[in-house]
């Protein structure tokens, strides 16, 4: 039977009605439980507002992120969770703002980069976690500075030095942030990996954490520190791009240094394999560390982050592997490179 123009029209708003009230009645904690709730966190997260208009402008945001998240997690219609976190009073663009820092250099033809030694790897097993292998260090916490280039380039190298040597060293971050000043890279405000792996290169290698620690601000560069040259690589390699395969051949041997979007749901990620939605206008630099599959078929990538421990599944992220889009999730197979040693 086909509808009569009229009904059509009446449907469609009774349709957008209907989703309108829904949204309407979809959540609103009252004042007082919220104020409570935000003055914990405070306490909880250590926070300090320079003052009321900025206590207030904080709790507005608080109250909407919270709304959000707990919306979120009553609809459970995503295959992982998001939690009130240290990050509950930002909004995304603020978060995004202080707390990645990739920033994409076009690389000159003489790059040091050479050819994808993976290329024909044939056998990969089905799932992997190389922190099972001890060689991966624990998470690190980049803090309120741009340095998420710095962590990814280091969380790569630290893990191939460690399957060459059978030794896991803890590698310094501060270093590349004070002393890779000569070219793109540029501390809090942000640097890209295969620029970070060029300054190892030429620098000889790179200082442990413990002699030269991470303060998560722009510091002038110790050359005494930097000149113990703990750890070094031989030189870095790309994974062609936009290819989740050749991304699955490199992380079965290494873990990878990759750029993602971190936008939107990432802020308040918790548990679970993450699904998006997000772009590909890569803005964070992490690890890919292993992959697998869940319980009931989801094939995901294990990822580590540097927002500390209190962020995602103890630091770490599951994210959703072998997606339609030739980028990956995020964008995860656009710019994926490697240090050798
Ligand atoms: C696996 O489970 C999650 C939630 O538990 C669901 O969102 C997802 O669609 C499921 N995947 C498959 C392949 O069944
Ligand atoms: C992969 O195999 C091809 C064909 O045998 C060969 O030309 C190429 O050099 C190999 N690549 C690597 C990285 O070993």
């Amino acid at each position: 039977m086909a509808l009569t123009p009229f009904l059509k029209v009446f449907l469609a708003a009774f349709i957008v009605v209907e989703m309108c009230t829904f949204q309407a009645i979809a959540r609103s904690i009252p004042d007082g439980i919220m104020v409570e709730r935000h003055d914990k966190w405070i306490k909880q997260h250590g926070r300090v507002y320079k003052d009321d208009a900025e206590k207030s402008k904080r709790f507005r945001i608080f109250r909407e992120n919270v709304e959000y998240i707990e919306s979120f997690n009553e609809a459970g219609s995503q295959p992982y969770k998001l939690a009130v976190n240290m990050f509950a009073d930002l909004t995304n663009q603020e978060f995004l703002a202080s707390y990645t820092g990739y920033k994409k250099v076009s690389l000159p033809k003489t790059n040091e980069a050479t050819p994808f030694r993976y290329e024909n790897v044939t056998s990969v097993p089905t799932s992997l976690d190389w922190r099972k292998n001890g060689a991966v260090t624990g998470v690190k916490d980049q803090g309120f500075c741009g340095s998420c280039w710095a962590f990814s380039a280091v969380a790569a190298m630290e893990s191939i030095h460690q399957l060459k040597t059978g030794k896991l060293v803890s590698l310094s971050e501060q270093e590349l942030i004070d002393c890779d000043r000569a070219g793109e890279d540029q501390g809090c405000e942000g640097g890209f990996m295969e620029t970070a792996f060029e300054f190892i290169i030429r620098n000889k290698g790179l200082t442990t954490e413990a002699n030269y620690p991470y303060q998560g601000v722009d510091g002038t560069c110790d050359t005494k520190k930097a000149a113990s040259h703990v750890v070094k690589i031989k030189g870095y390699e790309k994974v062609p791009a936009n290819s989740e395969s050749s991304l699955l051949k490199a992380v079965a041997n290494q873990p990878i240094s990759v750029g993602i979007e971190a936008s939107n749901d990432l802020q308040f990620y918790s548990s679970g394999v993450f699904t998006g939605v997000c772009g590909t206008d890569l803005n964070h630099g992490v690890a890919v560390v292993g992959y697998g599959v869940t319980g009931n078929g989801t094939k995901y990538w294990l990822v580590k982050n540097s927002w500390g421990t209190g962020w995602g599944e103890k630091g770490f992220l599951k994210m959703k592997r072998e997606i339609k889009a030739k980028e990956g999730i995020c964008g995860i197979a656009m710019e994926a490179c490697y240090p050798t040693a």
